[in-house]
Order: structure tokens, then C-alpha cells, then sequence
């Protein structure tokens, strides 16, 4: 087990993080807490930082054409290019990784400005993505040594996204298993569930899925792959478009779930519909619920139960312009699993958008 504390942030490499700031910001009730670019001396690239509650985004664009920014999103278009995690001692989990086998991209190196200092090391994953590990124990500015507080004269209204609930990462064919392993060997995950292609499949497509969690439990992974079935599968039409694995989506949790996506489609959030005939017989499947049912059906929401409680969950579609990268809103009622009850319903309208797409 390594001392991963928590994700300290997300970063997505985007083709205009001005704009991408903007969209965050406006629609998803992200407050812009510090800046990086031409005016902080940052001469190849420009960096927002996003926060709600416990999340923290940041969006990174190029500044120029032969920047690895650019180069990154010539290839995949926007995407999640890295998630941080916390840890209390970088030169430590770096050496016991890269020893385990992870590839090293960036050996521990102190960034340092007037608040402090902060140690920082970089591996890569699947594809593209990378992990840094961040020791931030002395540092007292807004985000990262480079950055400034950010300063607006804009209001921002929080939906009510609190925290990251769980990652997804889509990954080739015969991929998961190599990784599973990775995660457990090299960076000491273990495996919490796993679902097979006849959990996830509907009349025409498949994938399979397990999911790691680290140690304490608060870095949920679940890595998917496809399985072979008629037509092509969602984690198939992402692996093409975003040229190659990476991360599907990210899962938002929320107190109140009913607020939060009542909020984000009257801010123009799209959402995957999943057919009337879900709601027949909703209350027989799941038992009573404290939301209205009204209301659920009436937001499309997804609800399941598990052994320990039901959760409530829905999915935007796409949020760039290729159909890869995606968010998940969830509400947790002591459930602690993934909303397997739903995979059937949620794939059949993941399909009828593929079939629009032309990618099924
Ligand atoms: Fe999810």
C-alpha cells in the first residue's frame, strides 16, 4: 500500500483554456482560484485553476504550436491529461514506483516561489495520461508555485458538486488485466469489483470493467476495456476518436442531486436520456427513495441499490467536440458500488447517440 492521501487535481489539456475556464466556471459552478500565462511568465502554455467544494480542475492550453500541449491536443482533442495525487513524501513513492516498474517521465524536482515550496514528480500511464505526485506540506499559495490568485469581478454560483467520486479510464483491447495489475503491483490498489461482459452488454456491445481503489479508499478507478459484441461499443468509438486509452470520465458527487442537475440544464448541461420505459416499475426495482419520483423521472435520473444503500446517478454527454471525455453526476445514499442496475438501460441510450454519431 503507498500513502496516496487524495487527488489533488485534475488537469485537462484543452484547445482554449481561456474558454474552457468559462464553460467550467458559468455552466458547472466552478470558482477560477489562480492563473498561469504570458502575464506570470509562463511563456508556452496557459493554465486556469477551477475549484468547488473539494474539486480542483485545472485547464492548460498551448501558447505555441511546438508546445506538447499543442501536440497532445492535435491528437486526442480536449481530454484528461493528468490526475495529481497528495502525498507526504514525493522522492519516496517515486523511487518505490519507477523501481515497481512505472515509467518515470519527471523525477522529483522543487518548484519554488514566494510561498513556499512544492516537490512534484510525474509517471505515465495508459496512453498519454500521466499521475504527478505533489508534496505541497509548506506552501501556502493559491495553487502552485507560478500561479497567481485569480481576479474577477464575476460571480460564481455553485450547482453543489462536492467531490471526486470515482475516475474511469477506457483502455485497448486485452488492456485491463495489465493494468489492474499495474495499479495493485506497482502503485498498491486493490481491486474492490469487477463486472464481466455479460454484466455490460446489451443486443449489440460490450466491455468489461474492474475497479481499484487505493489504500484509504478516496481514489476510485474503475478500468474499462471493450468486449467483442455485433456492433462497436462506446469504449470502442472512444479509443477512435480520442487515439487511444485514456480517461472515459470523471464522477461528481452532490448533496442534492435534484438541485444540481435541475441547475446545470437550465445552464445548458446535455444529458444521456434513457428511455421512458425505465420508470415503469422503478419504485418495485429500488424500494423507497427519499427523492420524489416525479422528480427523478422528470430530471432522467438513474437510481440503484446495493446491499448498503441506493445512489442516484446521471451522465452528460460528451464535453468536447470528439464523443470521448464525459462527466458523471452522483448522489450517494450509503451505496458504495457503481450502479450496475443501470448499465443496460444507461448502454441502449449510449447506443441510440452512437447510431446518430454514425460510430456504432
Ligand atoms: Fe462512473
Amino acid at each position: 500500500m503507498l500513502p496516496i492521501q487524495r487527488i489533488d487535481y485534475v488537469e485537462f489539456y484543452v484547445g482554449n483554456a481561456r474558454q474552457a475556464a468559462q464553460y467550467y466556471r458559468s455552466i458547472f459552478g466552478f470558482e477560477i482560484i489562480a492563473f498561469k500565462g504570458l502575464e506570470t511568465g509562463s511563456r508556452d502554455t496557459t493554465s486556469y485553476v477551477l475549484r468547488q467544494n473539494k474539486i480542483t480542475f485545472v485547464v492548460t492550453g498551448a501558447l505555441t504550436p511546438d508546445s506538447e500541449v499543442a501536440e497532445q491536443v492535435k491528437l486526442h482533442g480536449d481530454g484528461v491529461k493528468d490526475v495529481a495525487f497528495l502525498v507526504d513524501d514525493v522522492n519516496k513513492i517515486y523511487e518505490t514506483v519507477t523501481v515497481r516498474g512505472a515509467r518515470g517521465l519527471q523525477p522529483p524536482v522543487d518548484m519554488q516561489d514566494k510561498y513556499g515550496t512544492v516537490r512534484k514528480a510525474v509517471i505515465g500511464v495508459y496512453g498519454d495520461t500521466t499521475h504527478t505526485f505533489i508534496q505541497r506540506s509548506d506552501y501556502v499559495g493559491p495553487f502552485l508555485p507560478g500561479y497567481q490568485a485569480f481576479d474577477t469581478a464575476a460571480a460564481t454560483e455553485s450547482v453543489g458538486l462536492a467531490s471526486l467520486d470515482h475516475m474511469v479510464a477506457n483502455v485497448g483491447w486485452n488492456e485491463m488485466d495489465p493494468w489492474v495489475e499495474f495499479y495493485n503491483k506497482v502503485m498498491g490498489f486493490t481491486q474492490l469489483a469487477s463486472f464481466d461482459d455479460k454484466d455490460i452488454s446489451t443486443e449489440y456491445t460490450a466491455l468489461m470493467s474492474k475497479v481499484m481503489q487505493n489504500g484509504n479508499g478516496r481514489v476510485k478507478l474503475p478500468i474499462n476495456e471493450p468486449a467483442p459484441g455485433v456492433r462497436k461499443s462506446q469504449v470502442e468509438e472512444y479509443l477512435d476518436f480520442y487515439g487511444g486509452p485514456g480517461i472515459q470520465h470523471l464522477a461528481l458527487t452532490t448533496n442534492d442531486i435534484l438541485h444540481t442537475v435541475e441547475e446545470l440544464r437550465k445552464r445548458g448541461v446535455d444529458f444521456i436520456r434513457v428511455p421512458e420505459t425505465y420508470y415503469e416499475n422503478l419504485e418495485e426495482r429500488v424500494g423507497h427513495i427519499k427523492e420524489s419520483l416525479d422528480e427523478i423521472r422528470r430530471l432522467g435520473l438513474l437510481v440503484d441499490r446495493d446491499d448498503e444503500g441506493y445512489l442516484v446517478q446521471i451522465f452528460t454527454r460528451p464535453q468536447a467536440d470528439r464523443p470521448t471525455f464525459f462527466f458523471e453526476i452522483i448522489q450517494r445514499h450509503n451505496a458504495r458500488s457503481f450502479g450496475k442496475g443501470n448499465f443496460k438501460a444507461l448502454f441502449e441510450a449510449i447506443e441510440a447517440d452512437q447510431a446518430l454519431r454514425g460510430t456504432l
